[in-house]
């Protein structure tokens, strides 16, 4: 194969914007999406002779997912990795949450992905060859107090992901969910407070501590080019792992919640976090 095209959702910043960058630099035609982009912005690498094309895309959109994709097919005729990626984190109590708040994080993180999945879907299956990348996070396989929404979003994502890696093997494309730990990107200011801003919540003084401890652990995080390393040693593996988490502390922290008993994990992540 010529060419290898890339679909990489959320790449105007943090994550997402490192992945599709270190794609191009490996010549992939990277066709990053955003809310913003007005599908003109290219970049390109000269050695590689890859690029970036930032096309228009809201992921809680059909329509926009769909368009999006279509444009990609118009200009390429095909799509050989997705990187699903576009996700935002909602911080309050879960009784302080709106529902809205709570509906609109699983839009956004599970249905968004789904909604990108869907779309490709076809497309890889009559290439007969495809790789799907979600970036999931350590917080989808343990959850944290004050990010329930954001953890259950991830959870299910990972269990959709999971039988989805069954369905289409058969298929020849090859599902991989990649966890980050606290990574320094947008993430943090983006992060919409749901609640508990107010002093009159029960949760006010502990939801502080817990959030303040969160932004200052992702301030201090892995960078967003160490993700997207990451991501690329999975495209180009035959046979890619179901899970991977980001970095060797992640890596054992996983490992030891399958070995510990569960009251240790739940005394540090108390400790931590509440
Ligand atoms: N940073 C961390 O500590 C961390 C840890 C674990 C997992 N993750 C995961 O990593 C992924 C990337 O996050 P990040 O840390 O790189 O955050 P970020 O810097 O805030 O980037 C988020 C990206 O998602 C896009 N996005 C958000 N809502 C969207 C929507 N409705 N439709 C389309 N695109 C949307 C944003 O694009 P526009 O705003 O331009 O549309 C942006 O490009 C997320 O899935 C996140 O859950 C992050």
């Amino acid at each position: 194969m010529e060419k290898k095209v890339a679909l990489v959702t959320g790449a105007s910043s943090g994550i997402g914007k490192a992945t599709a960058e270190y794609l191009m630099k490996k010549g992939f035609h990277v066709y990053g999406t955003s809310r913003k982009a007005d599908n003109t912005q290219i970049i390109s690498d000269q050695e590689s002779k890859g690029f970036i094309t930032m096309i228009q895309m809201d992921v809680t959109s059909d329509k926009s997912v769909a368009s999006a994709i279509g444009d990609v097919m118009a200009r390429e005729g095909r799509i050989d990795v997705l990187v699903s990626n576009a996700g935002t984190g909602i911080a309050g109590s879960i009784e302080d949450t709106s529902l809205e708040d709570a509906k609109y994080q699983f839009e956004t993180n599970f249905f968004g992905s789904l909604r990108v999945i869907r779309e490709v879907l076809p497309i890889m299956r009559k290439q007969k060859a495809g790789r799907i990348i979600a970036i999931s996070s350590v917080a989808g396989v343990i959850s944290i107090p004050y990010q329930a929404h954001y953890s259950a979003s991830k959870f299910a994502l990972e269990g959709l992901m999971e039988a989805l890696r069954y369905e289409v093997a058969p298929f020849n494309i090859k599902v991989t969910v990649v966890e980050p730990g606290d990574t320094k990107t947008g993430f943090t200011s983006n992060r919409l407070i749901s609640a508990n801003s107010n002093e009159t919540s029960p949760y006010y003084e502990r939801f502080q501590r817990s959030i303040k401890r969160m932004e200052h652990d992702e301030m201090n995080g892995a960078s967003p080019e160490s993700v997207a390393q990451l991501i690329y040693k999975i495209i180009i593996k035959k046979n890619p792992p179901l899970r991977t988490a980001a970095g060797f502390q992640y890596k054992a922290i996983l490992f030891l919640k399958k070995l510990l008993p569960a009251r240790i994990l739940e005394f540090a992540v108390n400790k931590l976090y509440n």
